[in-house]
């Protein structure tokens, strides 16, 4: 029997508002588990909502569009709304507001999230007259949790705004709070709407509508994260030598049916590598358990540790170092001790058959999917996605160590194994709708996926524009990916300009950056000309040093100050011209 959230026994509510929440709460993740698309409900929207989301990678649009459909079948007139589709001006008449973000980069705002933000901080009027409330995406594995979310909860009560249910910050496992927060929002606004006459007191939100509303949908479509569609991978390529430092490989997956775009992500819900799983349940005592194999297979993160089996396992092995570092005072050095250990270190911590199979099932964390952008176009690979991987694999404490997704597809995905995915569909990262626009894109690593689709693209449309490649690997001679396509696409006229930096064939370090700058003045023209500038690969020194480099060449070849090329980027990114698709 599936496991259905409640809400805590202490939340301060009566047992009727309890009993109406936990309904509503069990509707929600049932029409979650379906995640289907579907058409809005009929019944006529008379209270005004506006949603607005904060997203890279699109979860909490997702979230948001299914906040929308539940309260469209509720009698609210919902909007949802981008962060940076807002019409700013719009906020201070806006009387409910309900805000749903991730965090990125280190603590920061989303990209669609930044300008809102500095206006959210700048010029924004008082917001006497809006009731809202947050919900906050985030990861657990970041220094700075959900950091965004609560600074626009904080700003916003500090505007004057009315908060009608408390933040929820939800970890990467996002559904129950989802669940939770959306039916406390939907009760308070149903409630205070109620009360000022404009929801009548029998269109006010039931469990059991929620309910039924989700069992009215249509079959739902394959292919969403709740129900992945089963692919098969049939090619698996080094793109790099055997020699070179890195691995990194070419995947081709079948996927009959599926669409995209260029600019969007596939997610893949890997499995976990069965030695592991072995070893793991080896070690407690549990190797007989074939339910317990399977869920550890497939179902939980045995890579990670949670909160829970780290307390769990300090307390059982009365282990004083480990219980220190659980003061949230410590968790950076936590967090450093954590650094190369799995959950079978921490298991190997306790005697063999300490703990019972039920109780370490319910100290881990779900596993999660694995985003990749993809390196294909429809036009020219129809039916198909291909990727560019780096493998994860490294030693640690005396114990070969792998990353889950990345050699689930290199290793153990061959033949018939069922690769389950779904499309992640971007957010603005796409191709100008303009094709005469040139493109610039800077792709250092595995981070020319998505420009090898937009060059696929641009081809098989016979788009106008020109198109300028900046591509970095450690090693012409060992990583040089799909330097054939390349060459194939320059002869072919598609590709206009590339440059490349290989960063390790002299003692110097030379990066995508130091390209850009040595050719700032043409790079600039490009701007000049409108084009629009991509950047994809590492998030946590690349794209930074890569927008130091853009703001150096607009200041040197643009004749600008600092602040001027500040606001020269700023535009290009209100325009669209500016895209990051950083990990
Ligand atoms: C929008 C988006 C697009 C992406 N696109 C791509 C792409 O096109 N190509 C691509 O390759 N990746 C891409 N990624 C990253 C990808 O999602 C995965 O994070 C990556 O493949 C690692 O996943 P994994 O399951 O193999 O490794 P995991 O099992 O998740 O392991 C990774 C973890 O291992 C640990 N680790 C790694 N090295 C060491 C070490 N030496 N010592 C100790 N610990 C270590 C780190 O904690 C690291 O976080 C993208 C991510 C996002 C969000
Ligand atoms: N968090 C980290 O510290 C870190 C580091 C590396 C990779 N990663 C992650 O590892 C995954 C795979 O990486 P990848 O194989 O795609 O490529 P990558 O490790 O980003 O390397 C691609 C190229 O970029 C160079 N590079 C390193 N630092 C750079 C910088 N500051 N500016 C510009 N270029 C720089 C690398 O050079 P050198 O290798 O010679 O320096 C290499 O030539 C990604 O998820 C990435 O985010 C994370
Ligand atoms: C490069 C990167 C940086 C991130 N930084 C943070 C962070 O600083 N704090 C945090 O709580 N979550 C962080 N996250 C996690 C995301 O907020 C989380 O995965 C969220 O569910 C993504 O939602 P979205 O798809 O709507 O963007 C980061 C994720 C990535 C890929």
């Amino acid at each position: 029997m599936s496991y259905v959230p409640q809400l805590p026994s202490n939340a301060p509510f009566t047992p009727e508002q309890r009993s109406w929440l936990n309904g509503w709460i069990a509707g929600v993740l049932a029409a979650q588990a379906r995640d289907g698309d579907s058409a809005p409900a009929e019944a006529a929207p008379l209270v005004p909502v506006t949603i607005l989301f904060g997203t890279q990678t699109g979860s909490a649009e997702g979230l948001a569009k299914k906040l929308s459909r539940d309260l469209q079948s509720k009698g609210f007139e919902s909007t949802v709304l981008g962060m940076d589709q807002y019409a700013k001006a719009d906020l201070a008449n806006c009387e409910r507001l309900l805000l749903i973000t991730s965090t990125y980069g280190d603590g920061d705002p989303p990209d669609n999230a930044v300008s809102f933000w500095q206006w959210l901080n700048g010029e924004a009027p008082s917001l006497s007259k809006t009731q809202f409330s947050v919900l906050a995406l985030g990861d657990t594995n970041y220094e700075k949790f959900c950091a965004f979310g609560k600074a626009v909860d904080a700003r916003l009560e500090a505007l004057g705004a009315k908060r009608i249910a408390d933040r929820v910050d939800c970890d990467v496992d996002y559904d129950a709070g989802f669940a939770a927060w959306s039916a406390q929002v939907g009760q308070a606004f149903s409630l205070s709407s109620s009360a000022a006459g404009i929801l009548p007191a029998d269109t006010s939100i039931s469990g059991q509508d929620a309910r039924s509303t989700s069992d009215r949908q249509d079959a739902y479509p394959t292919g969403t994260k709740a129900n992945p569609y089963s692919a098969r991978l049939v090619t698996n390529q080094l793109l790099t030598t055997a020699s070179a430092a890195k691995e990194t490989r070419h995947f081709e997956i079948n996927i009959n049916g599926l669409s995209y775009e260029p600019g969007d992500a596939i997610g893949i819900v890997p499995e976990n590598d069965i030695a592991l799983v072995n070893a793991i349940l080896d070690h407690g005592g549990w190797s007989t358990d074939d339910e317990l194999r399977h869920l550890l297979l497939h179902k939980h993160d045995i890579t990670n540790p949670s909160k829970d089996l780290i307390q769990a396992v300090a307390a059982c092995a009365k282990h004083d170092d480990l219980t220190a570092l659980i003061d949230p005072a410590r968790s950076a050095d936590l967090k450093q001790w954590l650094y190369g250990r799995d959950v079978l270190d921490l298991l190997q911590l306790l005697p063999k058959g300490e703990l019972s199979s039920t109780d370490f099932i319910a100290l881990l964390k779900k596993l999660q999917p694995r985003l990749y952008s993809i390196a294909s176009s429809l036009k020219a690979a129809p039916s198909q996605v291909h990727l560019t991987i780096a493998q994860v694999r490294y030693q640690s404490h005396g114990r070969a160590r792998n990353g889950v997704c990345s050699t689930f597809l290199a290793d153990r995905a061959q033949g018939d194994t069922p690769v389950p995915v779904f499309i992640q569909p971007s957010h603005g990262f796409k191709l100008p709708t303009d094709d005469t626009k040139p493109v610039i894109m800077i792709g250092p690593g595995t981070g020319v996926a998505p420009f090898r689709s937009f060059l696929q693209e641009r081809q098989a449309t016979g788009a106008r524009g020109k198109n300028w490649l900046f591509f970095g690997e450690q090693s012409r001679m060992q990583s040089y990916f799909y330097k054939d396509e390349w060459a194939t696409l320059i002869q072919n006229g598609v590709l206009h300009r590339m440059d490349t930096a290989f960063s390790r064939d002299q003692e110097q370090k030379i990066y995508v950056q130091h390209r850009m700058t040595e050719n700032g003045a043409e790079l600039y023209r490009w701007l000049e000309d409108g084009a629009h500038f991509y950047v994809c690969g590492d998030a946590s020194r690349m794209a930074k040093d890569v927008d130091a480099a853009l703001h150096q060449v607009i200041e040197q070849h643009g004749g600008k100050s600092t602040d001027d090329a500040k606001a020269y980027i700023a535009a290009m990114k209100e325009a669209k011209r500016y895209q990051r698709d950083v990990y």
